[in-house]
């Protein structure tokens, strides 16, 4: 077969990504809007977005910071606590405000602190998103601190998430940055009412990849990295053609400080990389030809939305990105920075 050295897709969304605020919002977002036209954003500021009327603002604030020219759309998430109000959850929604609510298991990550520490208190809440067909977003990690921080995921999966969608059977729900094959194989078998997001970097590191020659703290996000077998099943999950998966970059910047220190924090900011990334993914899995779907056709189904009008081409060689970007006095390292991905953005 004749090698492919271009692609051109429909344009696709990022369906999940941490836009921030201030200086890092108007830093990260144009790696962002230069390559996806839509992109669910998470709540997880500090304080988080609870209300409509905080979420309407911040989307003011993402619009505002748009590139001269740019027609990125943001779609903005409520972040669910203990004690959410069912009525404003449905006003954000039928206003148009937000499209979906997060469900931070209370501490499970970054800015997780003020999440929901008990479903049930959230069970009013799930009814009336099923209702009005409003997806729950879901990190899906055990808080348990007994549970290994590798088995996180998978205990999630199989203690926490089958009771949740027993009691909601209509609620659609993502899994958002699956990294196992226990999860990969529930989605399955839960579509379509159940789908998931997978990021660039589960496709390209396994847990071996945080310690390669010492500590990688910019390899750190949650859920954590996991065996290379789980690498694998994830691979055969993004690019078999399977309508319940689709890209989400959980695209997540910190400041170097803050990611290089006694206590790192979690996230890898993927976002000027992230297409070229999944479409190496693609190439060496030789399913060049799935790409659109999985990057601009499946999620905008399970959202119920339009697929985008434009499109996007990449070509095989690599162009050299930034190793960081700054943002004021500070920098944010970027995922494969330097010139490491074998596709460019033509
Ligand atoms: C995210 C962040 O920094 O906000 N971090 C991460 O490791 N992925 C939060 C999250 O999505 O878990
Ligand atoms: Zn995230």
């Amino acid at each position: 077969m004749p090698q492919t050295d271009r692609i051109t897709i429909r344009q696709p969304d990022d369906w999940h990504v941490h836009l921030r605020d201030g200086a890092m919002l108007r830093a990260v977002l144009p790696w962002t809007a230069a390559q996806f036209a839509r992109a669910i954003i998470m709540p997880n500021l500090t304080p988080p977005v609870t209300t409509a009327a905080d979420a309407a603002a911040y989307r003011g604030r993402i619009l505002a910071a748009r590139p001269p020219g740019s027609t990125f759309q943001p779609l903005m998430t409520c972040y669910l606590t203990d004690s959410t109000d069912p009525d404003e959850v449905e006003r954000g929604h039928t206003q148009g405000v937000w499209v979906a609510a997060k469900l931070y298991p209370a501490g499970a990550t970054t800015n997780a602190h003020h999440g929901v520490t008990d479903l049930n208190r959230i069970r009013t809440v799930l009814e009336r998103m099923q209702r009005i067909g409003m997806p729950l977003l879901v990190h899906g990690e055990t808080t348990d601190p007994e549970v290994d921080i590798f088995d996180r995921e998978a205990v999630f999966v199989d203690q926490i998430l089958p009771p949740l969608l027993r009691a909601h059977p209509g609620l659609k729900v993502v899994l958002e940055h699956v990294t196992t094959i226990e999860a990969v194989e529930f989605v399955r078998a839960h579509a379509p009412n159940l789908a998931a997001t997978i990021t660039p970097h589960h496709l390209l590191i396994n847990r071996t990849s945080l310690f390669q020659g010492g500590i990688r703290p910019h390899l750190y996000c949650l859920p954590i990295a996991k065996r290379e077998r789980h690498r694998l099943a994830l691979r055969k999950a993004a690019t078999g053609g399977e309508a319940c998966f689709f890209l989400g970059t959980d695209t997540a910047p910190h400041p170097v400080g803050a990611k290089e220190a006694a206590c790192g924090c979690a996230g890898c900011f993927v976002g000027p990389t992230a297409l070229q990334c999944y479409t190496q993914v693609f190439d060496e899995e030789g399913a060049l030809d799935r790409l659109e779907g999985f990057a601009s056709r499946n999620g905008p189904a399970f959202y119920g939305l339009p697929v985008n009008d434009g499109s996007i081409t990449l070509r095989r060689g690599s162009t050299p990105m930034p190793n960081a970007i700054a943002v004021g006095d500070d920098r944010v390292t970027v995922f494969r920075g330097g010139a490491e991905t074998s596709w460019s953005i033509a």
